[in-house]
Order: C-alpha cells, then structure tokens, then sequence
C-alpha cells in the first residue's frame, strides 16, 4: 500500500509540474515519464484515501490559501458568502496575480437560500474600434500572437463593475471592508509558497520585456522564490482607489486614463469610451435536469452551461453508474458526446447581445436523441464526419472559486485574464496584469484559437461584443436544496473538467475530492483527438479505445476544479481543491 501511495504522490507531483508548465502560453504537453504513472494500478485504487475537508456551517474552497482564509474570516465575521465572493474576487487578484486580476472579467452564478438563482456576466467586452478581420492581415491571414501578445487582444475589463454590483445587489457588507484583506496582502505583501513560486516562474522570461512587471513580480531581475516576500505597492494604491471612489474609479477616472494611455503607447484600440460604455449584465442562468439533480449555469456569452446541459442530455439514458468510471463504456459514450456537443459550441453560439443562441433546440430531448442516433455502438465518430446538428448557424488563465456560507447562500465564481498573466503586461503603475480575452473570439472562421477551439462566425470580432468564453461556474441542486458547488480554469477543458466531477459524484458515487482529483479526459470536436491524464486508462482500455479508432494526446491546461459539496448523508459541506494546483486550500467552519 505504501508503495502504490508513493506512486501515487510522485505521478500528482508529476501532473502538478506539468500542468503548472503547461499553462498560459507554453504548450509542453505531460512527460513521457509520468505516462508510466498508474500503469500497474487501476485509475478507481489511485482514489481510495483521499479525503475532502469537511464543515458544518459553511465552506470556502479556491486556488489560493491565503484568498480562503479571507472569505472564511468573512464568513466567520458575518458576512454572507456574496460578501465573501467578492473578497475573494479582490485577494486573488493581490496573492494569485497569474489569475485572479481586475484586469479581467468572469461570470457569477448564485443561489441563494431563498431558493432563487441568478447569474451575473461581467465578462470583457471588444473595444469598440474592433472588427472582425482584427487579427488578420491584408492577405486574410491570421497574425501570430496579434490577439494574445499585443494590446490588440486585451478586452475592456469587467471585474471591477462585477464583483461591486454583486456586493451591492446581495451583499451586506461595505466595498471598503469586503476590499480590505485585498489592500492589506497588496501593500504588507505575503510570503510565496511554492506553488506561488512555480507559477511566477511561469512567465519570468515575458516579465524581463517590461520595466514596470520586471519591477514587481521579479526580485532584482530574478524570479521569485518560496519564502521571500512579494510586496504589490501599486497595486495597493489601485484597489485603495476603488475602494474609497467605487466602480467609477475604474472605469472613468485614472485608471482607465492609464489604461488607454497604455494603449494608445502599444498601438492598441481602447479608448475613454469603451470604458465609460461598459456594463455587466444579470441574467436567468442555464437549467437542466440531470438523474433528478438540477444544473444551474452559465449560459452565452459563455459556452459552458450550454454545453454541459447539452452532454448529460445526450447521455441521461446511459447507465453510466453501472458501466464504472473509466470504463471503455463509459468513456466511448462521454467522448461521443463532447465532440457533437462541442461542434454545436463551436457552430452556434456566441455574445447573446449580437447573435441568437439556439439554446432551447441545443437541449431538447429530440436533439439528444438525434446525436444518440448517431454514436455507433463499437466505434470513434471521425470529427470530420461531425457537424453543427441544427444546420447553419444563423448568423491560459483563468481561476475559480466557491462559497457557501451559513444561511445556505452559495456562490460559484470563474474569472480570467485568460493566458497566465494575460497579456504579461502591466499599464504605466496600475499594479494588475491586463488580459488577452479577445483570443477567445474567431480570428478568422475554421483557424483554431490558443485552447485549438476551431469556431465559427457566430463568434466574430464586433465592436462591444463579449467572446465566447468556456468557463463554467456551475451549481448543483437536489430537490431545489443546494448538492454542489463547482468550476474551474483549463480553456476549452473547463467544460469536461467542471461536467467530469458532476458524474463522479452522480453517477460513480465519489466524495469530493476523489471527483476532483480523479483522472480526466476532454474531447473538443477539433481537434478530433482524445486528450487524457495519465492514469485514467489502463492499457487494456486504452488498447481496446484505440481499436475503436479513438487516439489519445496527453494535453496540457488542465483545469482545476475547487468544489464543495452539501453531503445529504452527513449534513456537512464537503470542500476539495484540486491537487494541481498546489497553493489551493478548502476550509470551512
Ligand atoms: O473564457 C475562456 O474560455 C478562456 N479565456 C479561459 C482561459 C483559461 O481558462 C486559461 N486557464 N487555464
């Protein structure tokens, strides 16, 4: 047993390095040595032992210890788990800058104890200067690194205007209080894990290019160790604005200016103007009923919801709990779903603002039936032979979190700067990282994206327009009472990492954490092969996948999913942040 826990320990260690490589711009993808991990066990042995941390009255789970331990201390100090989001908003972008930003944007979805639910899309919006052939050049052809590395890329940012009218629509607390952990880890600084450390080391070579990053998040031109401190001045004194002037300090006084002036300086196109017009936007979110659970989500501009609805639709009927995690049945059927669910994505939807989303067709019981119809029994469907199935259409990085405070209020947040350190920019001595979200629009139809998304028109670049985004914060209820509360960062491979530790727990009966952290797999449609973690097959599975025509790529950008989960059986909250991302903690009270 101890051999089969150290095996286990060295290949987590091993993902863990390679995910952490993997993400933002590098594509390594997981070292051949860590392929040899689990080929003696079976994926379900790998899982036994591990344990989600438990609560009675409410839970905090995200990719950032010290960002926990400040929404619990809301929590514990009275404040409801909106209050707590919105902290948890702020500190994350002070102690987890790859990821958590206000130069971003995200989606909210709540439910809260009164039974209602809401969802709340504060994602970027295009400049208004922008234009569909944005990234092209004159010959039509899509210019490298124009939408990820230039200011080209960086959408107005809607973080800031989210998360204050999310406090001021549910929370109780002042924006000020709420906002001051944040200004304290900023200004005092906080000591680096190594996680923290692992991740900075990320970009240090992109950091050097910059005078004001180089100043900031290297230490006398070397990257950051575990240990030393990392000290945020500047981004102290931007949150202090925001905390004292509101959302309007962002969006129409200094910091825009320095924002534009950035801009301006690196041949961008944002101006005043896409400042002062933007908003965020409050919506009914995605339902659908799943074995009797009801799945509330994100709907357009993201992609997520619809998706995940979409895939459990197609397989409801499947007896997926008694065919087993992992199991040849199992997989053939999920996989066979996500390339037809994902060629929809890519084909129908987009910015609701702009386009029409065929979301009611995309999850009826006739459309699921239409796709069963087409998975044959004993073989891979080529991609190629899969298209948009309703006609034509009409028209790396990234964190979540999750809250559930006493009252039975619960939260589930994604935001993102999308690479890991968005576009590794900073303007003038704002503090934060901008993000290049515009990369998640059509650069040109049928030309894949940085997550290799090949999407369609839907999705063109428009003045003002939203992109299609993946990410999928999600909550899980069970005769209308809260079950589950989840999401994580991974582009394209949000979806199947947020719908994967829905049916671990659902459909193969695993606590939270083992649905967490158990080996994953994600098909997108393009490209037409199967991405895997090391120890999800065992080679006789993988040997009899590969006859059906399926092949496999171990990928990197794998998500990171932090959930909790309200165990009918125990009453308690069960907290679980991923294992691949190290500096991750789940506590409660
Ligand atoms: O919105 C999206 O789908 C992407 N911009 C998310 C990027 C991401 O998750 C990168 N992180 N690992």
């Amino acid at each position: 047993m101890r051999s089969v826990t150290l095996l286990i320990a060295v290949g987590l260690a091993l993902i863990a390095t390679n995910v952490l490589a993997g993400a933002g711009d590098a594509k390594p993808g997981i070292s051949a040595q860590a392929l040899d991990y689990g080929r003696n066990i079976s994926p379900l042995e790998s899982l036994a032992g591990l344990r989600p941390v438990e609560a009675k009255h409410a839970m905090v789970v995200t990719a950032q210890h010290l960002a926990t331990r400040v929404g619990v201390r809301i929590l514990r100090e009275g404040g409801n788990a909106i209050d707590a989001a919105v902290a948890i908003g702020y500190a994350l972008a002070v102690v987890h800058p790859c990821c958590g930003n206000i130069g971003g944007g995200g989606f909210m979805v709540i439910h809260l104890a009164n039974g209602e639910n809401r969802f709340l899309d504060f994602r970027e919006k295009a400049p208004l200067k922008a234009y569909p052939k944005l990234f092209q050049n004159a010959q039509g052809e899509v210019v490298p690194g124009l939408s990820t590395h230039s200011y080209l890329g960086v959408g107005v940012p809607g973080t800031v205007m989210g998360l204050n009218a999310a406090l001021t629509q549910y929370g109780t607390l002042p924006l000020k209080t709420v906002m001051a952990p944040a200004i304290a880890l900023a200004r005092k600084g906080y000591i680096l894990d190594p996680g923290d450390a692992h991740i900075l080391d990320g970009r240090a070579d992109d950091f050097r290019k910059y005078p004001n990053v180089d100043a900031i998040f290297l230490n006398h031109g070397q990257p950051w160790r575990a240990g030393e401190r990392l000290r945020q001045p500047q981004l102290a004194r931007t949150l202090e604005r925001i905390a004292e002037g509101g959302t309007h300090a962002f969006y129409r006084g200094r910091i825009a200016k320095a924002i534009v002036a950035a801009s301006a300086q690196h041949r961008g196109i944002l101006s005043l103007q896409d400042f002062a017009d933007y908003t965020v936007r409050w919506a009914k979110p995605v339902e659908c009923d799943y074995r009797g659970y009801t799945i509330v989500s994100d709907p357009p501009p993201s992609s997520g919801g619809t998706t995940i609805c979409e895939i459990l639709q197609i397989v409801k009927p499947y007896p997926l709990g008694e065919w087993g995690y992992a199991s040849v049945k199992t997989l053939h059927y999920l996989i066979e779903a996500e390339r037809h669910a994902f060629a929809d994505r890519n084909t129908y939807l987009g910015d609701p603002a702009f386009v029409h989303n065929p979301i009611r067709e995309l999850l009826s019981p006739a459309h699921a039936a239409k796709i069963r119809a087409q998975i044959r029994p004993d073989a891979a469907t080529p991609s190629s032979e899969v298209k948009g199935s309703l006609g034509p259409a009409e028209g790396t990085n990234t964190t979540q979190f999750s809250v559930v405070d006493a009252h039975g209020n619960a939260v589930s947040v994604t935001y993102t700067i999308n690479y890991l350190f968005g576009l590794g920019q900073i303007a003038g001595d704002t503090g934060f990282f901008l993000n290049n979200e515009m990369d998640d629009f059509t650069s040109k139809p049928g030309v894949p994206n940085s997550f290799g998304l090949v999407q369609g028109r839907v999705n063109q670049i428009e003045p003002g327009k939203r992109p299609l985004s993946s990410m999928s914060p999600t909550i899980v209820l069970r005769h209308g009472k809260l079950f589950m509360v989840t999401g994580s960062p991974g582009g394209s491979t949000i979806i199947s990492t947020t719908l994967e530790t829905i049916l671990n727990v659902i459909d193969f009966g695993m606590n939270m954490q083992q649905a967490v952290d158990a080996p994953r797999f994600h098909e997108q449609w393009q490209p037409p092969t199967v991405m895997i973690e090391p120890g999800l097959l065992t080679p006789a599975t993988q040997r009899t996948l590969e006859k059906m025509g399926y092949r496999f790529t171990y990928g990197n950008a794998w998500g990171a999913a932090m959930a909790i989960l309200a165990n009918p059986k125990t009453g308690l909250y069960e907290g679980a942040a991923d294992r691949r991302r190290p500096s991750a903690l789940a506590a409660g009270y």
